[in-house]
């Protein structure tokens, strides 16, 4: 396990290799934990909108909320690279306005890059982040943020127009200067397509096994976060079931007398 930090141009170099690792984190606490495992990408996500904040979906998420949470994981981390997931309308308004706000993500929240969503529709805005010294995840396939425009949570590339678009977009991110890319919600054999057609790594959630690594929600993984459950989320602990328990115990022990017992006095 490499015990230096991962950058940009180990990430890339993990294609072909190593099966790129990453999850997301909202806090301290679990971004230590992720990254005295090993994890190699800890993703700020927006998803914190749901699993954090209790929003239906991103949209109501600040530029705010997101640098509080991503210099948070930063705190925790000392070997994974941790991605700063910009918010609805912080990039999309202007060039200018998502080169300030990126710029934030790394000057203030002590990010080491950013990730946006969106197709070759975003290419000039990516290349001028790259230019100015600030490197991009993509994201591509179910982008939450579109969730409107997309009429719900749908999977991308079910037709043949779909398909080539998403191929589209993903070689129009790359030449862009993404040095890697997301690809969410899609079926196994386009992203696998997708995969062997670009020379950066791919990270999937819900697109099967054959992208460059995985990405999952940390809540989702264990179990916590119960409002959503799509077909692609493999839950590894059950740790809503454990905390339900331990607050049930600590309810019982305190209104019993058991709980603070001698040897928690002073
Ligand atoms: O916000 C998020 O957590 C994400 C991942 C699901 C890729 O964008």
């Amino acid at each position: 396990m490499s015990k230096t930090k991962w950058t940009t141009t180990k990430i890339k170099a993990c294609k072909g290799r190593e099966k790129i690792v990453s999850l997301t984190a909202y806090d301290y606490s679990t971004a230590r934990i992720m990254d005295e495992v090993g994890i190699h990408i800890v993703l700020v996500g927006d998803s914190l909108g749901m699993t954090v904040l209790g929003y239906d979906d991103t949209l109501p998420v600040t530029l705010e909320d997101m640098l509080h949470h991503t210099a948070a994981v930063v705190r925790g981390v000392k070997q994974a690279m941790v991605v700063g997931d910009m918010p609805f309308l912080s990039y999309q308004v202007s060039i200018d306005q998502a080169i300030d706000n990126a710029g934030r993500f790394l000057k203030e929240a002590r990010a080491d890059v950013v990730k946006i969503e969106g197709g070759a529709f975003r290419s000039k805005t990516i290349t001028a982040l790259v230019e100015n010294g600030i490197p991009v995840m993509g994201h591509i396939g179910l982008t939450p943020q579109s969730v409107r425009a997309m009429g719900g949570y749908k999977v991308q590339g079910k037709t043949d127009d779909s398909i080539s678009r998403l191929k589209d977009d993903a070689q129009a991110l790359e030449d862009a200067g993404v040095f890697s890319l997301v690809l969410e919600g899609m079926p196994v054999g386009v992203a696998q397509a997708i995969t062997k057609m670009l020379e950066i790594p791919t990270i999937g959630i819900g697109a099967g096994p054959h992208c460059d690594g995985q990405v999952l929600v940390v809540q989702d993984m264990l179990g916590i976060f119960s409002n959503l459950k799509p077909k692609f989320i493999k839950q590894y602990a059950a740790l809503g079931e454990e905390m339900s328990n331990a607050f049930r115990a600590f309810k019982k022990e305190v209104h019993e007398g058991v709980f603070p017992g001698t040897e928690h006095g002073y």
